[in-house]
């Protein structure tokens, strides 16, 4: 079976088996790799971001909602890789980048596209593949279409209970268009937590709320936290996010206080969705 035939055939398991639906909401590693996809970061990241800079750098993120990827670039990062236990996070990925570069919008308007998938229909009629994954992606998409398209995009996105209101970083699409044109897209689907291969050091890495997933599971926290002490570049930052507890909880900060120093930001305790922790490797 090709690659795109088993994702949909994966994407429409989960869909209809509860208990998977479940493990993939959990991001276990029972999750099989499959899990609904969130259309657009649930994270104020011009906040988050704030205090980093990205000119230049080479970047390891979460590819999640493809959002991290997108604003390290236009932030002027010099390379970008990806990870997630999600595989359709890439497939994702390929249909923002479509998005941009055959109808410049940066995100699919739900409210706009009253049709439901149709949107999807439309855009791969406009798309001219460019590369093998490009096309495998068209014919996953393809086949979502025929046999999962639906009105309400429940089936495959997760949409959040409350209002992204905050300020894009990427204020200019056709500059985000041009910058993303001639990138490829670098993604390993892997557990961050798990026994990964290691092969590159960065100078930031991006874990969107991750570790909250696994905040009280201590043997997974601490391969995390072992495996980034060996991907980050001396003087490399990590940018963790927190969404659901709003802070770095003890286990977390206990763990990852053996190799990394931390500071959480902003001061401001008003902001929710842009409260974030750094660490940096231990002198
Ligand atoms: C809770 S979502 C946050 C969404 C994110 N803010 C965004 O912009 O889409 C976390 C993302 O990290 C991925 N993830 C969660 N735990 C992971 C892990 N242990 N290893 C790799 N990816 C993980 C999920 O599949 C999901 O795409």
């Amino acid at each position: 079976m090709e690659k795109y035939e088993h994702d949909i055939v994966k994407t429409m398991e989960i869909i209809d088996d509860s208990q998977k639906d479940e493990y993939a909401n959990l991001f276990t590693s029972k999750s099989e790799g499959y899990s609904r996809i969130y259309p657009k970061s649930n994270e104020d990241l011009k906040t988050l971001f704030s205090g980093f800079d990205f000119e230049d750098k080479n970047v390891l993120s979460v590819l999640a909602s493809s959002d991290q990827v997108f604003c390290s670039y236009y932030l002027g990062a010099r390379s970008v890789d990806t990870f997630d236990l999600n595989f359709l996070a890439e497939h994702y990925y390929y249909l923002r980048k479509w998005l941009l570069e055959y109808k410049l919008e940066y995100y699919p308007d739900f409210k706009k596209y009253s049709s439901g998938s149709l949107w999807i229909r439309e855009l791969l009629d406009m798309v001219e593949c460019q590369s093998v994954e490009e096309e495998i992606t068209y014919k996953y998409w393809n086949l979502y279409n025929k046999k999962i398209g639906d009105f309400s995009h429940k089936t495959i996105f997760k949409f959040c209970d409350y209002d992204f209101s905050y300020d894009l970083i990427v204020d200019d699409v056709s500059k985000m268009r041009d910058l993303i044109k001639d990138k490829s897209l670098n993604f390993t689907q892997m557990d961050i937590t798990g026994n990964i291969k290691k092969r590159k050091k960065y100078d930031v890495i991006i874990l969107s709320n991750i570790l909250e997933y696994c905040s009280y599971e201590l043997d997974r926290l601490e391969r995390c936290r072992d495996n980034l002490f060996d991907m980050l570049e001396d003087g490399g930052e990590i940018i963790t996010s927190h969404l659901m507890d709003f802070a770095t909880i003890p286990t977390e900060s206990y763990v990852f206080s053996a190799k990394f120093d931390a500071w959480e930001f902003p001061s401001d305790s008003n902001v929710l969705l842009g409260r974030g922790c750094c660490y940096t490797k231990k002198k």
